[in-house]
């Protein structure tokens, strides 16, 4: 979907009754979006949903918006009809405390990708162009020069190769830079100037050309640790690592190892474990560390609402396997 349209979609098949579920966000933010989204459905939140469940309604609920949602809230919602992700990933959702068919649907929307986009090109540019001791000269009002390389020859992997990663792809090429990507499965329709890498079989090769590695996988069973000390140690020495999937894609300690071997040359964060990151964490003190507090991309609310509208009316028309999630598969 883009984020073009401005105003309400309207579907013949609106929910009636939509619940806003978080442990961690305050999900009013929304409220806005929705009422205008879907003005005839009753929304909601906290307080209001607790008495809901409370008198034994909670099955009156037919959508549910998660951001981490308790799982004891969710499992009690015996009505739904969709779980609606805020996010493109769907990994802060408790699949156990569901129903069984209920779907799940993820963001996937244009606005994301180019924040996305313009956040990864940054990162990359601001290591590999020495932006940091630029900064820091600055301050001490010293003219001088760092190394230049040209992008051509700067290599920059994506590991994930999916909605975000296909839009970063297309603005480091642009800019120049020698990109390759990797994904579960092959892929067709790719940029004929990146190069194409997928599954275990072409790990290592992807990674023996990673000068930047930029993680955009999801976490699943199957990328949880995927950014270990046996990957780190598969890169170009120096290698600059960016991760803007998930933190538990990051095995801390081993990351730690890395830069202390001088394996990893620099890192830049932007998803933790433990969000936010606790302030003893050791990350905030280590200068090779980059950190920025999950803002890589954000989607509006209005295009979630619609989001919303669309995966519902599709639902109702019996068309959940063309907008949900293959939760076998898990992203
Ligand atoms: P997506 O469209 O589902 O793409 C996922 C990509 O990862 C696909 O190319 C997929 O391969 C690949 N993949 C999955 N499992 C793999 C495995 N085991 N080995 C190799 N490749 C694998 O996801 P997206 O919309 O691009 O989003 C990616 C992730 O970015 C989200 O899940 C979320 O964690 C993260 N994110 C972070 C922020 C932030 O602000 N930091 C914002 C948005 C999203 P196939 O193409 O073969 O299926
Ligand atoms: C944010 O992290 C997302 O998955 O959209």
């Amino acid at each position: 979907m883009t984020s073009e349209n401005t105003r309400p979609v309207r579907e013949s098949s609106a929910p009636r009754h939509i619940a806003f579920l978080s442990k961690t966000l305050a999900m009013d933010f929304l409220v806005p979006a929705y009422r205008e989204q879907f003005p005839d459905a009753a929304l909601y939140l906290g307080d209001d949903l607790q008495a809901l469940i409370a008198s034994g309604h909670s099955d009156d609920i037919d959508v549910a918006v998660c951001w981490h949602p308790p799982a004891e809230q969710l499992a009690v919602l015996s009505g739904l009809k969709l779980v609606q992700s805020i996010a493109a990933g769907i990994d802060h959702i408790d699949l156990g405390s569901l129903a069984p068919f209920v779907p799940v649907c993820r963001i996937i929307d244009t606005e994301m990708g180019s924040g996305m986009t313009a956040f990864v090109c940054w990162a990359v540019i601001h290591r590999q162009r020495h932006m940091d001791r630029y900064i820091e000269h600055a301050t001490n009002r010293r003219w001088q020069e760092e190394p230049i390389v040209a992008p051509v020859r700067h290599r920059v992997g994506i590991a994930g190769m999916g909605s975000l990663g296909l839009s970063c792809a297309r603005a480091l090429l642009a800019i120049g830079y020698d990109v390759r990507g990797w994904s579960r499965s092959p892929k067709t329709g790719l940029p004929a100037d990146l190069k194409a890498f997928h599954g275990e079989t072409q790990k290592a090769e992807f990674l023996g050309g990673c000068d930047t590695l930029i993680c955009l996988l999801p976490l699943t069973g199957e990328t949880a640790g995927f950014l270990d000390l046996a990957l780190m140690r598969q890169l170009p020495r120096g290698a600059h690592l960016i991760n803007v999937g998930r933190g538990a894609h990051l095995v801390e300690d081993d990351l730690l190892t890395a830069l202390d071997e001088g394996q990893v040359g620099a890192v830049t964060l932007d998803t933790f474990n433990i969000e936010p990151l606790p302030p003893g964490h050791p990350f905030w003190n280590d200068e090779r560390i980059l950190i920025t507090p999950h803002i890589a991309t954000r989607t509006a609310p209005r295009v979630i609402a619609q989001q919303t509208a669309l995966n519902f009316a599709a639902i109702s028309k019996g068309r959940a396997k063309e907008v949900a999630v293959d939760l076998e598969r898990g992203y």
